[in-house]
Parts: C-alpha cells; sequence; structure tokens
C-alpha cells in the first residue's frame, strides 16, 4: 500500500509548539521506510498519525491516493509493533496469534494455517503452547512480530520494536525483519533513533528534526550526501569530523591552528557565488588516512592522545584543541604511537554553509 503524507502538522491539546510541521512524505508500496531521529523528534507522534491513534491538526493523509484522515484505526487494515511486546499474560503463543483474527471471525482452519505459517517463518513453532512468560525477550518480540504478520495487513507500523533485545540478539532480528519483509513485500514504516539499524535495514530512511524531516533517501545518500551539518553528525560511527573556517582563494583554513585543505574550482565557485563567509569542512574518519607529521601532503598536524583497537581496525583520537578531538580509523596493524605528532591527510570531505549548515555542492 501507498502511503501519502500531505503538509501534515500536529500540535498537541494544552501544547504552545508544533511537534510536527509541514511534514510531507511519500512511502510507496513495498518500502521499507525507517523514520530515523534523536528522542522527541516526533517518531512515535507520526507512526500514530498513520495509525490513527493521534489526530491530524492540518494537512492529509493518504492511503493507495484515498484520504483516510478520519478513518478509525481498526479500518485501516495495519498491524502495528511496539516496543513493549504487549502480549496477553494469560494466553498461551498460539491465542496470542490468533486472537486478533478471532476477533475478526476468521474461520477457525483460516487461523490455524496462518497462524503456523507465521509461526514457522519466525522460528517459534516449538513455543506455541507456551505462555508469554515462559519466553525470552527475543522470542517474546517474535510473537509480537507473529500477531502482526497473521493478520496480512496492508502496512506494518513497527515503533523501535528492538530496543528491548541485548546487542546481538537485535543484530539478528534485524537481518530477519529484513528477509521477512522480502518475504512478504508489505509496507513497512518502521521507527528508530538508532541511525544503525536504519542503515542496515532501510529501502528508504527519513530523518527527522525540530519538527521537520531534514533528509529523505536511500542509505547510501546519507553518507555520501548529506544535506546538511545535523544529517552528517547523526549518520555514521565514529561521528564526522568537522573543522569550521573560511576558504581563501582555492583553500579552506581552518579557524583553529590555520589547518589547510585544498578545494576543487567548482567547490571555490558556488563558495564565491553564494557569497559564504563561514565554512564547515567534514571528513569521516574513515576517510584520511596517518602519515608522517613531515609529510607536506598532511592537511592536519596533531597529537596523538588514544588509540582502540577495535579488532578490524583502530580509532586514533586526535587532539585539536583541548576537548575537541579528530577520529581517524586505520587497520588494525598501524603502528602509529601514543602521545606523538602525527599528520592527517585528508581523502574525502564534506563542505557546509557555516550559516544555514546545509550542504555546499
Ligand atoms: N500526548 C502528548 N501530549 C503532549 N505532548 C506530547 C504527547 N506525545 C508526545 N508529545 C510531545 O511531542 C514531542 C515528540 O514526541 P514523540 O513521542 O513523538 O517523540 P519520539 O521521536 O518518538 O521520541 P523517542 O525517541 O524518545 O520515543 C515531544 O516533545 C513530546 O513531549
Ligand atoms: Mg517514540
Amino acid at each position: 500500500m501507498k502511503v501519502e503524507l500531505r503538509n501534515i502538522s500536529k500540535k498537541y491539546e494544552g501544547n504552545s509548539f508544533y511537534t510536527l510541521e509541514n511534514i510531507n512524505l511519500e512511502i510507496e508500496d513495498n518500502d521499507f521506510c525507517v523514520i530515523l531521529g534523536p528522542s522527541g523528534c516526533g517518531k512515535t507522534t507520526l507512526l500514530r498519525i498513520i495509525a490513527g491513534l493521534n489526530s491530524i491538526t492540518k494537512g492529509d493523509l493518504l492511503f493507495d491516493e484515498v484520504k483516510v484522515n478520519n478513518l478509525l484505526p481498526k479500518d485501516r487494515d495495519i498491524a502495528m509493533v511496539f516496543q513493549s511486546y504487549a502480549l496477553y499474560p494469560h494466553y498461551n503463543v498460539y491465542k496470542n496469534m490468533a486472537f486478533g483474527l478471532e476477533m475478526k471471525h476468521e474461520k477457525k482452519e483460516v487461523i490455524n494455517y496462518r497462524v503456523r505459517a507465521a509461526a514457522k517463518l519466525l522460528s517459534i513453532e516449538k513455543y506455541l503452547f507456551k505462555k508469554p512468560k515462559e519466553l525470552s525477550g527475543g522470542q517474546q518480540q517474535r510473537v509480537a512480530l507473529g500477531r502482526a504478520i497473521v493478520r496480512k495487513p496492508k502496512l506494518f507500523l513497527m515503533d523501535e520494536p528492538l530496543s528491548n533485545l541485548d546487542a546481538k540478539l537485535r543484530e539478528s532480528m534485524r537481518t530477519e525483519l529484513v528477509s521477512i519483509h522480502r518475504m512478504l513485500g508489505t509496507t513497512t514504516v518502521y521507527v528508530t533513533h538508532d541511525q544503525l539499524e536504519a542503515m542496515t535495514m532501510a529501502t528508504k530512511i527519513v530523518l527527522m528534526n525540530n519538527q521537520i524531516i531534514q533528509q529523505v533517501g536511500q542509505p547510501e545518500d546519507f553518507y555520501n550526501k548529506p544535506k546538511n551539518l545535523f544529517v552528517a553528525k547523526f549518520i555514521g560511527t565514529p561521528t564526522m569530523n568537522i573543522l569550521e573556517g573560511t576558504v581563501e582563494n582555492d583553500t579552506f583554513i581552518s579557524n583553529l591552528n590555520d589547518y589547510k585543505v585544498k578545494l576543487t574550482q567548482e567547490e571555490v565557485d558556488l563558495i564565491k557565488a553564494e557569497k559564504i563567509e563561514k565554512v564547515y569542512l567534514g571528513f569521516r574518519s574513515e576517510d584520511a588516512q596517518i602519515v608522517s607529521a613531515a609529510d607536506e601532503n598532511a592537511n592536519l598536524i596533531m597529537l596523538v592522545i588514544n588509540i582502540e583497537l577495535l579488532g578490524m581496525n583502530k580509532q586514533i583520537t586526535c587532539e585539536m584543541t583541548l576537548g575537541q578531538n579528530i577520529i581517524i580509523t586505520t587497520g588494525k596493524d598501524d603502528k602509529t604511537k601514543l602521545d606523538t605528532k602525527c599528520g592527517i591527510k585528508i581523502n574525502k570531505y564534506h563542505l557546509f554553509n557555516g550559516v544555514t549548515n546545509n550542504r555546499i555542492g
């Protein structure tokens, strides 16, 4: 099912501020759309609006081109999965999954078939006649998913469904959810504040902050072409390194320490045309390399204050100024030494307007 939000704004009763402002979004049929953003940015509010659990202050919501602003949740053909599994404690797994279908007076054989098929898909066949409290968190979350799947909705709405699971289980459930989505093809809107979940699961990411959508696109768009400084810092670990400075002739010069990075003619032209005075230059830890402090290709020269071996690679922390550091990712066998000065050569960077914070180029 296609979901369309047109100019949707939301102000809760009693609040003086809008939680959402002019949200425009198209979620295509079969999309796995991840709504991403920091705590309090309005993700749950947006999901509940799609579910019909929150009213819309302004704007329109359309399902397959039909306006559904006033359609009751039960008539929307959707299934929701929450962070808390909200299973019925007194019913066994089978009954928990069958319950919604029984309410719809489905035939017993249909219910039996669908519950068993979903249980098989989720590998919980063994637990069908156990009570929720006899299951682990991950198993309970599967039951909650199963309950949604058996209803064969046109739309799945999920609000941080994995956040109560431990790191290992989250990882495997991520993969499972993606493969279930591939099999069923049901349009899914999935809320999370975890950028890794968004990057690994989404066909489309919607990144929100300050009541509005900051960027919509495929995961790689966010990594390769962040639209503004907020997006650049939100996506990727470690956080993108940022230098603040000005541009003279064809060179970026940082305010601290006069570090220099030569820019392309195209970038210089854009900065001149838009009369941008303050510029942020950002680079990811993996887009720079450590060189000798004497190397004339070094863009920055800094003191190494921490080295962490993460297994596959090392993270080298260098001090730019007190409390402001730069992190570089190197191979695991890198020989950089603690408390020495090293050069940093930047291989790829992003430029942002220092006033609007928008991407340049
Ligand atoms: N029922 C409500 N009444 C008044 N204000 C609310 C209500 N629900 C949410 N808000 C406000 O709307 C804003 C967004 O809340 P929301 O729960 O949508 O954020 P979120 O992005 O889901 O956050 P989190 O990641 O912490 O779950 C917050 O400022 C919150 O205080
Ligand atoms: Mg929330």
